[in-house]
């Protein structure tokens, strides 16, 4: 039997496309924001940088490192802004079977790596109202 994991998400995180990571902080460090960690993850092609916002929650600037990112796609495509929003879910692997058993589409690999350490999955925004919605477990 599975569990409904999706009940109760919390938000993780909130995905913003930059140009410079480093021109990108300044309007977040000027409302006193402060940058906790920044890495590169070669997987999506991305280094980012977070910056806590609250209990458990952060904004995520998220900045291509070559071309073929798909952050630099977006960017070309829409300009730097709001990308994605994460939400921590108990158990990745459960939530991912549940939501495909109600129909759900996933973008690319669910689950793949993400930053911090963690497994995360992309909801296909299609799937979603548009907004592209990433799960992870969290940062252990
Ligand atoms: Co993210």
């Amino acid at each position: 039997m599975h569990p409904a994991p999706p009940a109760g998400s919390t938000l993780d995180h909130i995905g913003i496309a930059v140009p410079d990571l480093e021109a990108a902080l300044a309007p977040w460090t000027a409302l006193g924001l402060v940058k906790a960690a920044e890495e590169t993850v070669a997987s999506e092609k991305v280094r980012v940088a977070f910056l806590p916002i609250g209990p458990g929650a952060a904004i995520e600037l998220l900045c291509p490192t070559e071309p073929a990112s798909p952050i630099r796609a977006f960017l070309d495509k829409r300009g730097p802004g709001v990308h994605h929003l994460c939400f921590k879910v108990a158990d990745l692997d459960a939530a991912i079977a549940e939501l495909r058993g109600r129909g759900y589409q996933f973008a690319g690999d669910a689950p793949r790596p993400g930053a911090g350490g963690c497994r995360v999955a992309f909801l296909h925004p299609k799937a979603m109202g548009g907004v592209l919605v990433e799960l992870t477990t969290g940062h252990a």
